[in-house]
């Protein structure tokens, strides 16, 4: 039965080639196809311009250029095999999802698909071979542009036995009155060791205590595991409960691989006059620490001239339990160990995160396996109910390493159920925030729930210096090699 479809698929495709010469021949044209046909970098220029040229610019996130014909010609095999494989450019969210915002910049079409195909087949010629500059990716977004840089670099160093740094630095935009941060764009100087940023406002009370807190190292910063550590914001179980998790409100928060800087037009986020922006990097130091002076480069439009939506960073944790498979016995698969573990790298507050994420979910221990036989999925979920009207316009997930599925799902198993993000195959490396291409309301009393699968078998486990580490539990941490099941949503009030 195999073996007859593939017989008769081949010969549909014969039948097809036939048709295709025989509409060549009718044409009147009477050199061969492939000749007449082969395009030059004329061609396909413009398609790499619109949707490969932002990344592979000199000097941008991708490994070479796309702009130049010659470095497009001497890549054109592998430029074959990634797109034909749907690799680039890059886009994470399943088929199920809904449409984003500029999706169509990075999604090629089948006929761009077999341009560029034809053109590395036909020798990926270079003809009059014009330079491109990118399309896009500049800002539309109204407002003046402010560089906030910390005053001094810094050298990141882990806790004794960690690997993670969480440091604090204070940037002041010096805003005398308020303003809608309409794009952000954060430079991390290091990318190699920069898991995260995020930009807080500390408004209020919080830009007091962000600026004794930098003054007491002297303008360094500060370590902030679990939070910024200002007073309003401490993370216990109870302000787990509300929205931020405890956290100031958020700007802007950059992770890698992330490109979406502008929030959708006519909204941004309000940051008030006098407020300190505080900006958390994650170092990991699985690679070797070097001094980095991250920046953020913000818009910001004054709040009085226009008439903007302010949207609001809602977070949406689920617990991260993680057994060892029953096959291994070791010290490290005890949940007891990984919390005491957790104390010591990231500190008290922060290893009440695990307890507290069971407590707001209305989840128990129990309900999770303790040994099971194969750990190649576990699942964990969290429902929010929401308390307020939203419409909802950005959507994000995050996880680390053992993470492989995401999804965020509106008001799941009822009849007007919908998947606002599914990312079916999650890269740590490949982490973005997705404006929907039509923002989506959600009412009192609506569920999100947020839904995110994970491996740690032996073999799925992070690399560090190279080394394959030992199955452990794995909790919800502050570090690279810990996890996380976060769902994050941009959304305003109605
Ligand atoms: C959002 C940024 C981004 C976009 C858009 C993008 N790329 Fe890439 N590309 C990268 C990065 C980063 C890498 C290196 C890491 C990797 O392979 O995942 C890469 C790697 C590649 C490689 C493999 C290079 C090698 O030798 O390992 C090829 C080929 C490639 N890109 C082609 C393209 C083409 C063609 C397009 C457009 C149709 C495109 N990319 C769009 C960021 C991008």
């Amino acid at each position: 039965m195999q073996r007859r479809r593939i017989g008769l698929a081949l010969a549909a495709a014969a039948a097809a080639a036939i048709v295709v010469s025989a509409i060549a021949a009718g044409s009147g044209n009477t050199r061969p196809a492939a000749h007449r046909a082969a395009p030059t970098w004329a061609d396909v220029a413009p398609i790499f311009a619109e949707k490969c040229a932002g990344c592979h610019t000199p000097g941008g996130i991708a490994p070479f250029s796309l702009r130049s014909a010659r470095t497009a010609a001497a890549y054109a095999n592998g430029i074959l095999v990634m797109t034909k494989l749907g690799r680039m450019p890059p886009w994470m969210p399943g088929k199920d999802s809904p449409a984003y915002l500029g999706q169509s910049r990075r999604i090629l079409t089948p006929a761009e698909k077999n341009l560029i195909a034809r053109w590395v087949r036909g020798g990926a010629r270079i003809g009059a071979g014009r330079p491109v500059e990118p399309v896009g990716g500049t800002t539309n977004a109204p407002g003046t542009t402010l560089t906030l840089a910390p005053a001094k670099p810094y050298l990141p160093k882990a806790a004794v036995g960690g690997l993670d740094d969480y440091h604090c630095f204070l940037l002041e935009p010096h805003l005398a009155q308020n303003a809608y941060a309409t794009s952000a764009v954060i430079k991390p100087q290091q990318p190699g060791i920069v898991h995260h940023v995020i930009l807080f406002e500390a408004a209020g009370e919080n830009a007091i205590d962000a600026r004794r807190l930098n003054d007491a190292s002297g303008g360094n910063g500060w370590t902030c595991f679990g939070g910024p550590g200002l007073s309003e914001t401490h993370p216990t179980a109870d302000s787990a409960a509300n929205d931020r998790l405890g956290a100031p409100p958020w700007i802007s928060a950059w992770v890698p691989g992330h490109t979406t800087n502008d929030t959708p037009s006519g909204t941004g986020v309000l940051v008030h006059a006098g407020a300190a922006i505080v900006m958390q990097v994650h170092y990991n130091l699985i690679h070797k620490a070097k001094p980095d002076r991250s920046r953020a480069v913000i818009r910001f439009a004054p709040a009085a001239d226009t008439n903007l939506t302010p949207l609001n960073t809602i977070l949406i944790p689920a617990p991260v339990e993680l057994p060892c498979p029953r096959s291994i016995r070791s010290r490290l698969c005890s949940r007891d160990v990984a919390v005491k573990d957790e104390i010591r790298k990231y500190g008290y507050n922060a290893a009440l995160i695990p307890s507290g994420l069971l407590y707001i979910c209305g989840k128990s221990l129990g309900e999770y396996p303790r040994s099971p036989a194969s750990v190649r999925s576990l699942t964990t979920t969290c429902d929010r109910r929401v308390n307020r009207p939203l419409r909802i316009y950005g959507v994000a997930g995050h996880m680390h390493l053992r993470g492989f599925d995401i999804r965020i799902e509106l008001n799941p198993g009822a009849p007007n159920a919908q998947t606002l993000l599914h990312i079916p195959r999650w890269n740590f490396h490949w982490q973005d925030a997705y404006y929907l291409a039509r923002p989506v309301d959600a009412n009192v009393g609506d569920t999100i729930r947020v839904t995110c699968r994970f491996d740690n078998s032996a073999i799925r486990q992070p690399l560090v210096n190279g080394k394959l580490q030992k199955p452990r539990y794995v909790l919800w941490g502050e570090g690279t090699t810990d996890e996380m099941c976060l769902g994050l949503l941009q959304a305003a009030d109605r």
